[in-house]
């Protein structure tokens, strides 16, 4: 059945507000309602499925009505859902997007931060077998170091999305991450507290490559890191010795002009269509992986929505 990926994360109920300015602390605006599937772990297992991956999706649910929208979406999509049930209610977030598609969200974990080590580590078999496993850090860090030292120990790949900022993570977390996702709050967020080095967020879409390269070898020894910049695209930076034939040690990856409904879950599709991508594998050199993720990202943001945004590509099953 197919070349497999094993996403392991979130599944939110979204509250969206559409406005025309996000809002500042103290106003009120009127906008526009609207509600629908997200998660950053429940976007990306959609983007790995529509891009044309067998995948499993690994997370923690309550008992409510968010959680059977999961289902009859994981089921429509083809993803096989792996549940652990929780007396918390399911996660959701509160999302404001202005006229530009830019966005503010607010999180609350609820299920999903009951996920637990022991529910990740029944899914062995799945992870074990699989060409890649994906996560986040919008669940447990325990529950995601899990699943990765499970991958690792079975020589399959791990993605990690470092994704929220102001997430929990840890040194033993970045350690098992082959390859290292940030955007470039993330970037910054993760270098401040892992190592002795700064750089402004603000900074990274425009700092000069040798420096960001230098950057991310400190961050990740061992492995590669690809710092997802929105409209200024991507920056990858390998480690030296890992570089196959006329493969260079850093590069950027510009992004595709399109126009710009919504932003939200933008990363989360070039995140599931990288690990696609990855698992199929085939002769391609890295760059043409990053280059599809964020083709596939790209188109995602012309639609509105988180996860019904991820285009489904005539390789992916049919829903
Ligand atoms: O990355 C976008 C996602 O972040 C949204 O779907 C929301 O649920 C939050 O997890
Ligand atoms: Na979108």
């Amino acid at each position: 059945n197919g070349p497999r990926v094993v996403v392991v994360g979130s599944f939110n109920v979204d509250h969206v507000w559409q406005c025309d300015a996000l809002p500042r602390p103290g106003e009120t605006r009127i906008g526009q309602y609207r509600t629908g599937p997200g998660g950053k772990g429940f976007n990306q297992a959609t983007a790995c499925a529509r891009s044309g991956a067998a995948t499993v999706f690994v997370c923690a649910l309550g008992e409510d009505e968010g959680a059977n929208l999961a289902r009859s979406l994981a089921a429509a999509d083809g993803i096989d859902l792996r549940t652990e049930p929780s007396e918390e209610p399911t996660g959701t977030a509160g999302i404001y997007v202005d006229r530009e598609g830019r966005n503010s969200i607010v999180i609350g974990a609820g299920a999903n931060g009951a996920l637990t080590p022991d529910f990740v580590a029944r899914q062995g078999e799945a992870i074990v077998g699989s060409r890649i496993v994906l996560a986040q850090l919008e669940s447990p860090v325990d529950s995601v170091l899990e699943a990765m030292r499970l991958a690792r120990s079975a020589g399959v790949r791990t993605v990690l999305n470092p994704a929220p900022a102001n997430a929990e993570s840890s040194r033993e977390l970045l350690a098992v991450a082959d390859i290292l996702t940030p955007n470039e709050s993330e970037f910054a967020a993760l270098l401040a507290r892992h190592s002795g080095e700064r750089i402004d967020a603000a900074e990274v879409a425009a700092a000069d490559e040798a420096r960001l390269h230098r950057l991310c070898r400190v961050l990740l020894p061992r492995g590669t890191v690809v710092i997802t910049l929105g409209a200024a695209g991507a920056f990858v930076s390998h480690r030296e010795d890992k570089c196959r034939g006329d493969e260079l040690p850093y590069y950027r990856v510009p992004a595709y002009e399109v126009a710009v409904v919504d932003t939200t879950g933008a990363g989360d599709a070039f995140n599931g269509a990288l690990a696609t991508s990855l698992a199929l594998g085939g002769e391609r050199v890295f760059a043409d992986h990053v280059r599809f993720a964020s083709h596939y990202a790209a188109l995602s943001t012309e639609h509105e929505g988180a996860a019904e945004a991820m285009p489904r590509l005539p390789s992916s099953r049919p829903a």
